[in-house]
């Protein structure tokens, strides 16, 4: 999705928001998660100047930071200067001429704190934006640094997925990079997303597991491993087209996720709601305490349908499809 260069110096890029399918959570403690990239995500030009400091300015949030480290009171800035920094580094590192000074402008039509991968996006379509040249996955690993700010401990997947698009299985290691695989859809998938109407932080959800885990570490333990075991299905039925298993997997993954305290009362009445119209399976989608729904439908109609059952209850949602084929190597990248 990244622009090339324009006459005018400017540097356009876009990037793929994100639904998480199955493994969010697990995914931090090294479970393999499967998401895939939405049409919806966010842009970001660069354009050099004469300023004495790089800056952002975010539309959609009516924000704007400087790298000048007197802004880091805001992660926002923050999280520009270290995705700054470590591209210039890189580019140096390769013997080629750092990004100067620039006025990046940008914009998310992700809700932020909605689990659609709101921030990766944005870094994104930001570290695109200072260097198109680098690969989908150069560019998701130095987001890295920017996600950290807004999420602590994260595992990287929003980042990845918002930079590669498509189907992806991610698995994170400690020691070394990222197990990558695309994972390729025989048929489109369409999926219902729906916002509960409550932002909430990645960051706080990822700690709250933190905490859980080191509370009852085996109980914990045995969720992560049926999550794995479950992602591991979820994969052959995704290849095999098989959206009845998927949706039951779907289910499966939100019970697992309910006993990890990240449900709320309002995800599990529209997951509820979204089966009785119709859905295959349904979950929340990203770190959950609120943010949004995933569910899986095999037509349009019963997509409207399932939308028209959270409209009644007060609920907004939107339908996006993703697939067929991306990729037929299933090999790490
Ligand atoms: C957030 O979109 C997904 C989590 O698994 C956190 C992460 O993977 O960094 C909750």
């Amino acid at each position: 999705m990244s622009g090339a260069n324009g006459s005018s110096g400017v540097r356009r890029s876009a990037a793929h928001g994100k639904v998480i399918l199955f493994g969010e959570h697990a995914v931090v403690y090294g479970v393999p998660a499967l998401a895939v990239g939405i049409d919806r995500g966010a842009w970001a030009d660069a354009t050099p100047c004469n300023e004495s400091r790089s800056s952002m300015h975010v539309r959609d949030w009516n924000v704007t930071v400087s790298d000048d480290v007197a802004d880091d009171g805001l992660p926002l800035a923050r999280a520009f200067r270290d995705v700054l920094a470590v591209t210039r580094d890189a580019q140096r590192a390769e013997g080629r001429a750092p990004v100067g000074v620039v006025t990046v402008d940008a914009g998310a039509d992700l809700p932020p704190g909605g689990g659609l991968g709101c921030s990766a996006a944005l870094g994104v379509a930001v570290a695109r934006a200072l260097d198109p040249l680098a690969t989908p996955e150069v560019i998701a690993s130095r987001v890295m640094a920017w996600e950290r700010v807004f999420h602590g401990n994260p595992s990287g997947i929003d980042a990845t997925v918002s930079s590669l698009g498509g189907c992806v299985l991610y698995e994170r290691s400690d020691a070394q990079a990222p197990t990558i695989q695309r994972v390729r859809l025989p048929r489109t998938l369409l999926l219902c997303v729906g916002h509960s109407g409550i932002a909430s932080s990645t960051k706080t959800m990822v700690e709250a597991v933190a905490r859980l885990r080191e509370r009852r570490l085996e109980t914990t333990q045995k969720t992560f491993d049926a999550i794995h075991t479950l992602v591991k299905n979820a994969r052959l039925a995704i290849e095999a087209g098989d959206e009845r298993a998927i949706g039951q997997l779907l289910d499966l993954n939100q019970m697992l996720l309910s006993g990890l305290f990240v449900s709320t009362p309002e995800i599990e009445q529209m997951c509820e709601a979204a089966r009785s119209a119709g859905a295959h399976g349904a979950k929340l989608t990203g770190a959950g305490g609120g943010g949004c729904v995933v569910a899986l439908v095999d037509e349009a109609s019963k997509g409207e349908a399932v939308l028209s059952a959270w409209k009644r209850d007060g609920f907004d949602g939107f339908l996006t499809r993703v697939g067929g084929v991306v990729s037929k190597d299933t090999t790490p990248v």
